[in-house]
């Protein structure tokens, strides 16, 4: 109760501006997870001090009816997951941290929720096992799925128990030596299955557990799943029967840097045949043309179908993302012998829709699928159901803030986690009649939001350099939270990265938009040519285009806010920023007339010279986006490349580049700042060794913003510049 009496004071004095420690240090929630009645749902907690330098963590329990949170007794130093068992009230089974007889594995554990201390230890693993998922079968045994790295010949991969090389040397053969932040070794991910058998108080059968794509076969890539470096166990699923089990990996007789195709292989739980491709060569939705990435499978509730998303492009990794079902047919199950299962069926979901996929979520009879798409700036929920006809449209069935989490209750009402510009999480429930309970914000618990609201938040659409596309463009606008009528605050115009992303709204804790507005700015946040969200025709149109429409469009943007928005948008004095795609722009800019129209530039890990994008290792990524391998004819490696433009440069711009960023290397943002500096124009540098492409220890994140301010506010306002910097 304390807390909401310094919200009420807060907010009594109105000025409330949120700054980078509020926004860092504020807790994170995790989506919750219902329990199998729907009455309580589990979620992660995490909030980071700066007092402490240390972040605390729980598993919290959300009332469904009430929105009381209470904490759920699990452990969070010790339980580093926790599943829901069908077919209980409150029991879970969890992984735990510690393995007292094997150092550097975990033990499985079943607990109920309602009484933590009467647990039980199950299972002793022999690796960092994680991504658990659990069927509980109608014989009582519970069919289990976990992940972790695997030696080639298929045994788990315990690190504190491998023999240390003896040196460090790294030999390659082919291409993708490494990846977003990681060198590539021999070991890989892989999905292990294992059973808990009731009869002998849920022991582990066969004190092992089995790993499931070990005997796929390849010619090219070992299969590998949880796909990194994001996939987890949304990679996999068992189906609630426990009889058979869905796993992806990327195509395995492609290479990885050419390619983004991946398959989902389906497999009996108790079969030992290996694992077969539903999508793969060979398959109906292959020979239609649908090539390309896939994901999220997903067993219906009654373990007769699965559905899953896919690209068409095997080296697209921006194609449209569509839903996909499966019939799934068991043979031989419980014959003992190896059992097998094969599909048939394939069907896509609302195949017409012009919007790309996100999560999928079944409704209780297994009719139809709920799922999220990015929706004209947020991420909205949308239902299909199964027998819908190929030109069905889904509606939306949410509204202005964007949904991170999608679940299904029993009684068919959803239950939805979602951000926004000005709150880190909220929990609701959404009936089927539309009616919606909100169960939990963050902005009216957390002190350190006290004082946002969507009162910051604008939006405006304008007429965008694309030829014959009949939608005008659209641009999020967001105020400083003490925004005062009549006054003129500067711009500063981010552009997203990409470059098929987009501006929404959505809450960040690296781009945070309402704490950049409250250093006194007014944030502008176009979606140019490329951006995703808005039908697929703007997503694709910036392939062999990165300079052209796009920037055309951001200066259309600017212009619309030059003659439109200047009583209360001082564009004279006005920064600009973005990352990645969105560093490539500020780079493109600085080479061109927009680049003048700016006080200052700041680029985080973004391109500047196209003509080294071969120093990634996401092949695909330029050969779909600049038209083809650096060698061939009429691609765009030369065309749009900032550093040829090097003779326009003179806005003081900085310059920040991670050295764990693969994806994009530091030498790119080397490069741009010795060129800055060579010709005398003011910069600064920015380097976190320990960082990927994004900032994400609290206490870096914290210099980040601090630096970056401190730049756009001495360029822009005049204030002081820090002595922070390393000298000679
Ligand atoms: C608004 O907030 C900014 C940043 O905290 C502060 O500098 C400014 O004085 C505030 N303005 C008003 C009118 O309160
Ligand atoms: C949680 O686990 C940690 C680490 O084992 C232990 O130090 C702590 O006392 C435990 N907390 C509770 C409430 O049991
Ligand atoms: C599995 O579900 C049954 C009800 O179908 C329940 O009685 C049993 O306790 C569950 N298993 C475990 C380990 O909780
Ligand atoms: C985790 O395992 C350790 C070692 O066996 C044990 O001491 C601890 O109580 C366990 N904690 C939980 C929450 O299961
Ligand atoms: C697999 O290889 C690892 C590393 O060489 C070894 O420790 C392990 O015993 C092997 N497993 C089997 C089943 O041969
Ligand atoms: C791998 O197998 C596929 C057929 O599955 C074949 O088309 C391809 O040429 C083979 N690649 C190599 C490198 O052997
Ligand atoms: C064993 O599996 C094979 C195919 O894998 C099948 O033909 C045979 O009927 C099965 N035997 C039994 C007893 O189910
Ligand atoms: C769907 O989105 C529109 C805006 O495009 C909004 O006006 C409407 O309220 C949304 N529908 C629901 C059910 O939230
Ligand atoms: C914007 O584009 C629309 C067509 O999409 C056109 O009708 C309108 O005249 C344009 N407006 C301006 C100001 O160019
Ligand atoms: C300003 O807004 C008007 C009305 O929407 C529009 O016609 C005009 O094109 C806008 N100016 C710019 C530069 O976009
Ligand atoms: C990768 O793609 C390039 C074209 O972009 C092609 O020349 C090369 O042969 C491909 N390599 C493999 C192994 O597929
Ligand atoms: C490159 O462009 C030229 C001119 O349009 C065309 O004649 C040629 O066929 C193109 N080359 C390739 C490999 O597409």
């Amino acid at each position: 109760m304390v807390r909401h009496f310094g919200i009420v004071a807060a907010l009594a004095a109105g000025a409330c501006a949120i700054t980078p420690k509020q926004v860092l240090q504020a807790p994170r929630r995790g989506a919750p997870v219902p329990n199998p009645s729907g009455k309580v749902a589990l979620f992660s907690y995490s909030q980071y001090s700066f007092e402490e330098q240390s972040t605390t963590r729980a598993w919290q329990l959300l009332n469904l009816e009430t929105g009381e949170i209470t904490d759920s007794g699990l452990n969070s130093s010790e339980v580093s997951e926790a599943v829901w068992i069908p077919g209980t009230e409150t029991g879970v089974l969890y992984i735990n941290g510690t393995n007292e007889e094997i150092p550097g594995g975990v033990t499985l554990w079943i607990a109920d929720i309602a009484k933590p201390s009467e647990r039980k230890i199950v299972a002793s693993l022999e690796a960092p096992f994680s991504g658990l998922k659990v069927a509980n079968t109608s014989s009582g045994d519970l069919r289990f799925l976990v992940n972790s790295l695997a030696y080639p010949n298929g045994t788990a991969y315990n690190e504190e128990l491998a023999p240390k090389p003896r040196h460090t040397g790294r030999l390659y053969n082919d291409i993708y030596p490494r990846h977003w932040d990681h060198w590539l070794t021999k070991q890989r991910y892989a999905v292990f299955s294992g059973t808990l058998l009731k009869a002998s108080g849920y022991g582990l059968e066969d004190h092992k557990v089995r790993n499931l794509l070990q005997d796929i076969p390849f010619n090219v890539t070992k299969p590998e799943s949880p796909v990194q470096p994001f996939g987890g166990s949304g990679d996999y699923d068992i189906s609630p029967d426990g009889s058979i089990y869905a796993l992806l990996t990327k195509a395995p007789h492609l290479n990885k840097a050419n390619f983004t195709a991946s398959y989902i292989y389906v497999g009996a739980f108790e079969g030992s045949a290996a694992p077969q491709a539903l999508n793969g060569p060979g398959s109906e939705a292959y020979e239609a043309g649908h090539q390309g990435a896939s994901g999220a499978p997903t067993f219906s509730p009654n373990s007769k179908k699965l559905a899953y998303y896919q690209q068409d492009g095997e080296y697209y990794e921006s194609d449209r993302v569509k839903l996909y079902v499966v019939d799934i047919n068991q043979g031989g199950y419980n014959t003992g012998n190896g059992s097998t299962v094969s599909t048939s069926g394939w069907k896509g979901l609302a195949p017409d829709w012009d919007r790309s996929a996100g999560s999928i979520a079944w409704a209780p009879d297994s009719k139809s699928v709920y799922t999220t798409a990015e929706d004209y700036a947020r991420t909205r929920a949308f239902l299909i159901p199964l027998d819908s006809d190929a030109d069905f449209k889904p509606k939306n069935l949410t509204s202005v803030t964007s949904v991170t989490g999608l679940a299904v209750l029993p009684d068919s009402s959803l239950l939805i986690a979602a951000n926004a510009i000005w709150t880190s999480a909220d929990f609701y429930r959404l009936s089927t009649d539309g009616t919606q309970k909100t169960l939990f914000s963050a902005l009216e618990i957390d002190e350190d939001l006290a004082g946002l609201g969507p009162h910051t938040l604008e939006e405006f659409f304008y007429n965008g350099s694309l030829p014959n596309f009949d939608q005008q463009l659209h641009a999020l606008v967001v105020k400083p939270s003490n925004f005062t009528e009549g006054d003129k605050y500067p711009l500063a115009y981010i552009i997203h990265g990409g470059p098929q992303g987009s501006n929404a709204n959505a809450w960040s804790t690296r781009w945070n938009f309402q704490i950049w507005a409250d250093q006194g700015y007014v944030v502008v946040a176009p979606n140019p040519t490329g951006s995703t969200g808005f039908g697929q025709e703007l997503t694709d149109s910036i392939a062999g285009e990165w300079g052209s429409y796009p920037y055309e469009d951001v200066v259309l943007g600017w212009e619309y806010v030059r003659d439109n928005l200047s009583s209360f948008i001082d564009t004279k004095n006005g920064i600009v920023a973005g990352a990645s795609y969105g560093g490539f722009m500020t780079n493109w800019i600085q080479g061109h007339d927009l680049g003048r129209e700016f006080k200052a530039i700041v680029t985080h890990d973004g391109i500047s010279n196209t003509e080294s994008a071969f120093t990634t290792e996401e092949l695909w990524f330029m050969r779909h986006d600049y038209l083809g391998p650096i060698w061939a004819e009429n691609t765009t490696y030369s065309k749009f490349n900032p550093q040829d433009h090097v003779a326009n440069f003179s806005t003081p711009q900085f310059v920040v580049h991670n050295t764990l960023d693969y994806r994009l290397p530091e030498s790119d943002g080397l490069s741009l700042f010795n060129i800055l500096q060579t010709k005398g124009i003011p910069s600064r540098f920015l380097n976190f060794p320990d960082e990927n492409h994004h900032v994400l220890d609290p206490e870096n994140s914290l210099f980040w913003n601090t630096e970056i301010f401190n730049w756009i506010n001495h360029w822009s306002k005049g204030h002081e510049l820090d002595g922070n910097a390393i000298g000679q």
